[in-house]
């Protein structure tokens, strides 16, 4: 669907992710705004997130001139274009009628790979089918052991390219406020709610008309198909008996049962790290959820290091929470990623454009970071690591301090 020139002005006025978010915060309701900005009790950990990326600072070599930085590298054997994957995400169409499908097609058209989240409001082949084998898959543990194999069997049909077994919500944590919203994954779109979400959503006439035209889905497409006793299974019955995420036990699972690549993902320790190499994964996630789960998790950019160096060159490294801007991905690479996945910034640029506003924010951060190594004098993404960087505190001359090991300043 094309834009039209007001979008596509509006577009062009945002320079940065907190333009977009924003523009979120003016387009949705509060209770959906919220659901996407917002982690767990005191979000401490959601603020360290985006603070630890802050609390770097880089060691430029100046006086070299790099006309075309190389950005471009391969996880698993997959070349993309830049090392930036979009995370999964549930809830999509709550955002926008593109939902996963845009953020999908967005992703493949800029040359790297979107993760369908379990919890998708398109079906995983929905997904899958607007840009075939090109993507991987987000595993939780819906209805027991039966619903999550019911999820791999799936993905492995459609295509996709590796499982990313999300290993941090065993339980849905206190979003309080979701809580104070009214907000809940088990709520159904009736009467009752709609008096309820009323005063959120009567600012809001745009996103409501465009909510009411798709059908109004607040479903998780992929548990239509998942049945107990023949019926499809309800929201509230998941994850409340059981944990809603893959145990260890799961993951072994999982690793004999799927031919490519496995991940874990909301690894935060380097116990954990060694658990999932251990069990023949071939990479992590180093992840808390964005802040999302486990309040007072540490931030992810300040357990990277060790991670890294437990496992690092044995498993592919990722991670994610706090990513911002395109220094921030080269900070990442710089301390043992291979790659970083970004969750909010894209689901704001959902808001702000669908499809094409997910892509926006995809070139914003691609060209941030090449003009950042230009002007640190980095030739290519391959090239960096911790001597690139210093910690706030540290001395900028002594490239030694730079480690960031466990034992360094911690904040
Ligand atoms: C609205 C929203 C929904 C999410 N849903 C999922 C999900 O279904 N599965 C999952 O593994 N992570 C989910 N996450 C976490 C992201 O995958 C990712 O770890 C996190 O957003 C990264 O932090 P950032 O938002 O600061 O970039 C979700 C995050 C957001 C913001």
């Amino acid at each position: 669907m094309a834009l039209s020139r007001f979008e596509r002005t509006r577009l062009a006025r945002v320079l940065n992710y907190e333009d977009a978010r924003r523009f979120a915060k003016r387009a949705l309701p509060r209770a959906v705004f919220d659901y996407v900005d917002g982690g767990a009790e005191d979000e401490i950990t959601l603020r360290r997130n985006t603070d630890g990326f802050r609390d770097l600072r880089f060691r430029p070599r100046m006086g070299v001139w790099v006309a075309e930085p190389e950005l471009s590298t391969s996880l698993f054997g997959q070349a993309v274009s830049f090392p930036v994957l979009t995370a999964p995400c549930g809830g999509l169409r709550l955002i926008h009628p593109h939902g996963d499908v845009g953020v999908a097609n967005a992703s493949a058209s800029a040359g790297t790979i979107h993760i369908a989240s379990s919890a998708s409001s398109f079906s995983l082949e929905q997904i899958a089918e607007s840009s075939p084998g090109r993507h991987w898959f987000q595993l939780y543990r819906y209805l027991g052991r039966a619903g999550m194999e019911n999820l791999v069997i799936r993905a492995k049909a459609a295509g996709y390219k590796a499982i990313v077994a999300t290993i941090d919500t065993q339980v849905g944590s206190k979003r309080e406020r979701n809580w104070r919203n009214g907000f809940s994954y088990s709520m159904r779109v009736n009467a009752a709610n709609a008096l309820k979400l009323g005063p959120q959503l009567a600012p809001r006439p745009f996103w409501l008309a465009r909510y009411v035209r798709d059908g109004m889905p607040f479903q998780l497409a992929n548990t239509a198909a998942i049945t107990r006793d023949g019926v499809p299974m309800a929201l509230p019955e998941m994850g409340y008996r059981e944990s809603n995420s893959p145990t260890w036990e799961d993951v072994a699972w999982v690793r004999q049962n799927f031919d490519g690549p496995v991940l874990v993902k909301g690894v935060l320790t380097t116990e954990d790290a060694r658990r999932a190499l251990d069990l023949g994964c071939d990479g992590v996630v180093v992840s808390n959820h964005g802040g999302r789960q486990l309040d007072a998790a540490p931030a992810t950019i300040d357990v990277l290091p060790e991670v890294a160096a437990a496992v690092g060159g044995k498993m592919e490294i990722l991670v994610d929470g706090g990513v911002r801007r395109g220094s921030d991905v080269l900070k990442a690479l710089a301390l043992g990623a291979k790659a970083v996945l970004i969750g909010r910034p894209y689901v704001w640029g959902l808001a702000l454009g669908g499809q094409d506003g997910v892509a926006h924010v995809l070139d914003t951060l691609r060209a941030e970071m090449q003009r950042s190594m230009q002007l640190m004098g980095c030739s290519s993404v391959q090239d960096l690591d911790h001597s690139w960087l210093t910690h706030v505190g540290s001395p900028l001359s002594s490239a030694s301090e730079n480690t960031r090991a466990p034992s360094g300043p911690a904040s």
